[in-house]
């Protein structure tokens, strides 16, 4: 009986360890898609700001749309999964919403490519989440796989939305896309870590 100890032992510290593991992951993804969400809302209300009245308003608000959605439902797993979010929110923030009306003041085509660039980030993003859950336990990360497969679909329609509405027209539409991939990878990484 005594010589079952030490297994009992170690099989509880390596369930633990497991649940740690399970429990760091989930916070990172919840804490980086939670300010990717907000982000994204104020990327987007950026864009309404300065095109909400023109021929692209709807296409835009159907996509804000979405964001709210996306951002709710993180405002809800951020407290029910004991989440710290991110310092710096206000730091999204504003950044969001400057991308978003900053781009669109060059023009539709910019605020769309603007939306290109950010959704190739974000899908990306998404799917490689996606395989990190589903390799960790497809059970146990069943809510927050399905809410990030739907999201990811979204963000999907959202970068083909703004490649139907001439995104590649900008102006340095390369450079343009380049500079805001590279920002939004910076954020997912800062946001990951802080
Ligand atoms: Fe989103
Ligand atoms: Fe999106």
């Amino acid at each position: 009986m005594y010589q079952c100890r030490p297994l009992v032992i170690a099989s509880l510290r390596l369930y633990s360890t497991k649940a740690a593991h399970i429990k760091q992951t989930r916070d990172r993804i919840i804490r980086v898609d939670h300010a990717g969400e907000l982000g994204a809302d104020r990327i987007y209300a950026g864009q309404m700001a300065v095109l909400g009245k023109t021929s692209v308003g709807p296409v835009i608000q159907h996509m804000w749309d979405q964001e709210k959605e996306h951002k709710a439902k993180f405002e809800e797993l951020v407290p029910k999964y004991r989440v710290r979010p991110t310092v710096l929110l206000p730091i999204w923030n504003v950044a969001g919403f400057a991308l978003g009306a900053g781009t669109a003041l060059l023009g539709r085509e910019a605020a769309m490519a603007c939306t290109v660039a950010v959704e190739s980030v974000i899908t990306d993003h998404y799917n490689s989440q996606l395989r990190e859950l589903i390799n960790l336990g497809e059970e146990e990360n069943k809510e927050l796989i399905e809410v990030i497969k739907k999201f990811r679909d979204d963000e999907m329609d959202h970068h083909d939305t703004g490649l139907a509405n001439d995104a590649e027209q900008a102006p340095a539409y390369t450079v343009l896309s380049n500079v805001i991939k590279t920002g939004c990878k910076a954020a997912v990484w800062l946001s990951e870590r802080i």
